[in-house]
């Protein structure tokens, strides 16, 4: 599973990606207002940074006006992944940019038949938001398991990319279920790395290492 990371943070993104595990980003008007920066520079960085796709959202509602948005966002890098709405309008868009050999992230899936129409679409990335779903009372990971069927049942190339991740264990349910890639933002990220155990193993084996007076090299 391709790990992506959700923020428009460089200095975080910039981070991570030393750890080698960083294969993508994410980011949305939201997070690009919380980064306080100029949109097209900052996507321009994080495309330096990070070698794999960039997702950088369009704001226009209607067909033309996302063309235009997504013309002046895809000239800033080749792997710069346009996201556009599951809207009618955002399909339409997703169907002309994927036609023009532009990676596109259909975004804001909150239903499997959401996702297979975007399939149909040529979406390169679907976007589900499991998190969002969790917060009204409903199992988000329930469609990705559904999307995943309805995928596999007709060879859709679309890869499912989980979205609005909240913690670890909508990392492991992403993977079980055989989800293509997730994003999740910095702190899930780092948090998958930690476990009690792990830093209680290390403290025992450096207490007993320096029983033995022994130095590697
Ligand atoms: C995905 O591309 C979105 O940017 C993101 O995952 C939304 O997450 P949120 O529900 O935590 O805002």
């Amino acid at each position: 599973m391709k790990f992506f990371v959700d923020t428009a943070d460089t200095a975080e993104i910039r981070d991570l990606a030393e750890t080698g595990l960083l294969d993508g980003v994410t980011t949305n008007p939201s997070l690009v207002h919380k980064a306080g920066r100029d949109f097209l520079e900052v996507v321009k960085e994080i495309a330096a940074i990070v070698p794999g796709p960039v997702s950088a959202e369009v704001v226009a509602l209607d067909h033309d006006g996302m063309m235009r948005e997504a013309e002046i966002l895809r000239k800033i890098a080749d792997n710069v992944t346009i996201k556009v709405p599951l809207t009618i309008d955002g399909l339409k868009t997703c169907r002309q940019l994927t036609g023009d050999g532009t990676m596109v992230n259909v975004t804001l899936c909150f239903t499997a038949n959401q996702a297979l129409l975007a399939a149909k679409a040529g979406a390169t990335f679907i976007s589900p938001f499991v998190g969002r779903h969790d917060d009204i009372g409903f199992d988000g990971m329930q469609i990705i398991s559904e999307i995943r069927q309805i995928y596999d049942n007709y060879d859709f190339a679309t890869q499912i990319l989980v979205a609005s991740v909240r913690h670890p264990v909508h990392v492991l349910q992403s993977a079980l279920i055989g989800a293509d890639v997730m994003t999740a933002p910095p702190a899930v990220i780092r948090q998958l790395f930690k476990h009690p155990l792990t830093d209680r193993g290390i403290e025992g084996f450096l207490a007993d290492w320096a029983k033995t007076g022994q130095k590697i090299g």
